[in-house]
């Protein structure tokens, strides 16, 4: 059974797969055409914390592909009625794929393993595959070829970084954090990382200006995420040399994109100025996450594989 909980469930071609289903399938959305290539399928989703993209762009995404989808509330218990296996179990024989989003990565693990259909991962403490993809697709658009690319992500070396690093080194990007002393990703993650994208270009450093030296695009998220609300205050103070703004972009190339996923705090990890600003791409990368969503499902549930 296959599942995406983390990007490193993929490689680098299946990747390079589920964007080649994706061009074909956003050229077809953008033409009018809903290329139905999941009938009769049928997706469940559980989200344990709130969202906008994730959950409507995996819904839309299966409508155009001819399934369909159901949101369970917390009526249907999950954690409280029974135990997670029996509860999987059981939601595996009435549904093809189940997207999660839980507020422990454990607990999509456990999913995963007691699913006799495919699960993917709509955000965990520790991973953001889904958006991952979504962000290198979109940079592959504007940049033309990834390969040898550099993204500097600046700010808080959360999930969705996390993500992106892993999918960068599997697709031949150079990553560079810039992020406060005592915020930067644990040692294990780093030696993860070198072993599952082995030449990983890969650099850790407390100086924004220099990460974004020679950078396609200089990515930032929230200081807190969700979750981290308690630390919201201190973080607030400990990220604020880290904001992106004006003056950091100057220091990147002239074309140098500007990424975000989404939803931002303004006025703190970025400014109006900038995220308004003609180089910012964030629509386009909230856009894509329909679009690489569909390429995922119709690569998952084995109609295109
Ligand atoms: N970027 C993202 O996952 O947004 P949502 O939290 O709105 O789903
Ligand atoms: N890092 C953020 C991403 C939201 C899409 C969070 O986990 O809250």
């Amino acid at each position: 059974m296959k599942h995406l909980l983390e990007i490193s469930d993929l490689t680098p071609e299946e990747i390079l797969r589920i964007f080649s289903l994706t061009e074909d399938l956003k050229e077809k959305t953008s033409a009018g055409i809903r290329e139905p290539l999941l009938p009769g399928r049928v997706m469940a989703m559980i989200f344990e914390k709130p969202s906008l993209r994730t959950r409507v762009s995996f819904q839309s995404g299966m409508a155009h592909l001819g399934g369909s989808s159901m949101m369970l509330g917390d009526d249907v218990g999950f954690g409280k009625r029974e135990s997670i296996e029996d509860f999987t179990r059981v939601l595996s024989e009435y549904v093809d794929v189940i997207v999660f989003r839980a507020k422990q990565h454990s607990i999509v693990q456990r999913v995963a393993e007691a699913a006799s259909c495919s699960v993917i991962n709509g955000l965990t403490e520790l991973a953001h595959p889904c958006q991952a993809l979504a962000d290198l697709y979109t940079l592959r658009e504007k940049v033309g070829t990834l390969e040898g690319a550099k993204l500097a992500w600046v700010g808080d070396a959360n999930n969705v970084a996390r993500s992106l690093a892993v999918c960068c080194g599997r697709l031949g990007v150079e990553f560079s954090l810039a992020c406060p002393s005592g915020y930067e990703f644990p040692t294990k993650f780093v030696s993860t990382l070198h072993e599952q994208c082995p030449g990983v270009q890969f650099s850790q450093t407390s100086d924004p200006h220099e990460a974004v030296l020679d950078a396609a695009a200089v990515y930032t998220d929230v200081w807190a995420s969700m979750g981290q609300e308690a630390e919201k205050e201190k973080r607030k103070k400990d990220f604020a040399p880290y904001q992106v703004n004006q003056e950091l972009m100057s220091s990147a190339p002239d074309k140098a994109l500007f990424m975000h996923c989404l939803p931002a705090h303004r006025g703190e990890e970025v400014t109006d100025e900038v995220i308004d600003s003609p180089n910012s791409v964030v629509v386009e990368q909230a856009a894509n996450r329909m679009h690489v969503q569909k390429g995922v499902l119709a690569w998952l549930l084995g109609v295109h594989s």
